[in-house]
């Protein structure tokens, strides 16, 4: 990928300017893969770059379905959606969030394993029984909500992520579905290709040289990004007045799997840990009763395990954050 240099590069030593990127951005975009007929070709993109695009991954009804949950969900329970009077600290510079949707709305668990991405969600994992569920959430940055500058930063990771052999498969995948269209006036996904396995950013920078790149990610409505957790990525403002809306789901890897630490010949990584220590799974999926679904679906945090100890009590999510009841 051809890059140029920006004005904005600063390489003063300011851990600022390191955190909020170099300003190094991509010439050219990255290619969009249609899953159904280029999933080998997406697959070892991904494990190339740390993230992969995938084209029409929505068809234009459930965009509708999707964004008429939106509509409703924010007018029926403003509140959950950190709309009302009392915004919380959790929904500042993100915009809006719906955190945990899956709680309250079964009508939801259609989209929870969707062929649009699921295909290389499990590639990426390591297989069919390697996909465990972690988050569930919706987010929406409203019309003229300015510019946040959130830092380049990477989720959740593991240390050994830096020196195992084979690196993959990775520990946590995420996807961000596009629900109206991204361009570059309005926010938008940017990630650093390539920088799964670096400490810093400002490493990933010195390191990769020519190949670094501050790379947004445009698309209509329906496109989806696939994203390794461990890539250094942000989100762009645009120009501060365009909305945008987004459904974001996190995966983990299941199951044992060998791999190897210099000087060490048998290295079994476990799965992977909880990704938060406060999402919560309702009962009809934590004991559903097919297997796999329970299998999807038995990565619990400390939350959790209180959660269905309690029988699932309403008291005890109300007392969590973002554990809000709908009335
Ligand atoms: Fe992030």
């Amino acid at each position: 990928m051809t890059v140029q240099l920006t004005p904005q590069n600063n390489l003063s030593g300011d851990p600022k300017k390191a955190a909020q990127g170099f300003g190094r951005r991509a010439t050219s975009a990255p290619p969009h893969f249609q899953l159904a007929t280029e999933l080998r070709d997406a697959l070892s993109y991904f494990e190339t770059h740390g993230f992969v695009v995938v084209k029409e991954a929505l068809a234009s009804a459930e965009l509708e379905t999707l964004n008429a949950f939106f509509d409703h969900s924010q007018q029926a329970h403003p509140d959950q959606w950190g709309l009302g009077a009392r915004r919380k600290p959790h929904h500042r510079n993100q915009g809006l969030i719906l955190s945990q949707p899956l709680l309250d709305h079964p009508e939801l668990d259609q989209w929870l394993r969707h062929p649009g991405v699921f295909p290389l969600i499990e590639a990426a994992l390591g297989g069919t029984d390697a996909v465990r569920w972690s988050e569930f959430n919706f987010r929406e940055t409203p019309a003229n909500a300015g510019q946040g500058q959130m830092n380049f930063h990477h989720d959740a990771v593991m240390a050994d992520r830096l020196i195992r052999a084979p690196y993959g498969p990775c520990d946590w995948v995420c996807s961000i579905h596009y629900l109206t269209d991204v361009n570059d006036e309005t926010p938008s996904f940017c990630v650093v290709p390539g920088s799964q396995r670096f400490e810093t950013l400002r490493d990933a920078y010195e390191t990769l040289g020519d190949a670094y790149a501050e790379t947004p990610i445009y698309g209509p409505a329906g496109t989806a990004v696939i994203y390794d957790t461990a890539i250094y990525h942000t989100r762009l403002d645009g120009n501060g007045e365009a909305s945008r809306r987004t459904w974001h789901q996190y995966y983990a890897r299941g199951g044992f799997t060998q791999s190897a630490l210099p000087q060490t010949n048998r290295y079994i990584r476990p799965p992977s840990p909880p990704l938060t220590d406060w999402n919560l799974i309702p009962k009809r999926l934590a004991e559903h009763t097919d297997p796999g679904l329970r299998l999807f679906f038995s990565h619990w945090n400390t939350a959790q395990g209180e959660w269905v100890a309690r029988n699932y009590d309403p008291a005890f999510r109300a007392a969590m954050p973002r554990g809000e009841v709908t009335q």
